[in-house]
């Protein structure tokens, strides 16, 4: 590994804290970001997630799924497709801490599918009734003890399960990112950010200390390219037999 990669980043993203501060820009951002997601195939752990857990649920069974960190709203619209594939109801919420990002997701959502957006710090939500939630690219963002919050916070509201995926910490994306990103023509920001992102991701081998620590037994597993999905199942309120797949600490 790289010697500045030895450790997670501290650097700070430019679409950190208050964002940019220009709706226009941010929703310019954020068009790329789902670009990118749309390229890497960033959304296919949750939907491969989704998909298996939807298949042990009774068929017609309305399901309800957060994603925290919505940014532009391309996982809910995924989501969406899934569902209609599949014909499962689904009630699909978005939230993000930003609220300039909440209207790009708002302004690329067409009209005809209903997600909710909000605006919101997710340590400080207390969501209504929620089986499944999803946070993707979201968690580099944390530090070490609010990532343990936020996996406390999953264990805690989501009924029937959570995945979060997100980048892993590699020398290969953190030197190639940027080289795609210029030759793609991708946002400046994106450029800067996307190599940021990266140097301030987890390794698995950091993650299972993580999970350790906050007594979640949910299994970290690798994707291409250089992702990684956390998901667990907890079923509080499935049948007997999916609910004794779940461990001490999910019950
Ligand atoms: C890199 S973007 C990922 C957006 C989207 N999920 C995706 O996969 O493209 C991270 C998002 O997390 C949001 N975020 C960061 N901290 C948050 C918090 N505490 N509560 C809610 N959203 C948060 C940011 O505003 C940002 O939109």
């Amino acid at each position: 590994m790289l010697r500045t990669l030895q450790r997670r980043s501290q650097r700070r993203e430019l679409m950190d804290g208050s964002g940019l501060g220009d709706a226009g820009l941010q929703a310019e951002v954020l068009a790329d970001l789902a670009e990118v997601n749309r390229l890497t195939r960033t959304h296919e752990p949750v939907l491969q997630f989704l998909r298996q857990a939807w298949s042990e649920l009774p068929r017609g069974r309305l399901v309800r799924v957060l994603d925290i960190g919505c940014g532009q709203g391309d996982l809910l619209r995924h989501i969406w497709v899934l569902a209609g594939e599949l014909g499962r109801p689904v009630q699909l919420c978005g939230l993000d801490l930003q609220p300039h990002t909440v209207l790009a997701a708002r302004m690329a959502t067409p009209p005809d599918m209903p997600v909710r957006y909000i605006a919101a710090d997710v340590f400080k939500h207390q969501p209504e009734d929620i089986d499944f939630v999803v946070c993707a690219q979201v968690a580099h963002h944390l530090t070490d003890a609010q990532l343990l919050a936020l996996l406390g916070w999953l264990q805690r509201h989501a009924r029937v399960g959570w995945c979060v995926t997100d980048l892993r910490r590699h020398w290969m994306p953190y030197l190639g990112f940027r080289w795609l990103a210029r030759l793609l023509g991708w946002h400046p920001v994106v450029q800067v950010d996307g190599t940021r992102s990266i140097a301030r991701a987890w390794t698995p081998a950091e993650w299972r200390r993580l999970l350790l620590q906050a007594g979640v037994r949910a299994e970290v597993r690798c994707h291409l390219p250089f992702r990684l999905a956390v998901c667990m199942r907890l079923d509080r309120h499935a049948p007997p037999n999916l609910a004794s797949q779940a461990g001490p600490a999910d019950r």
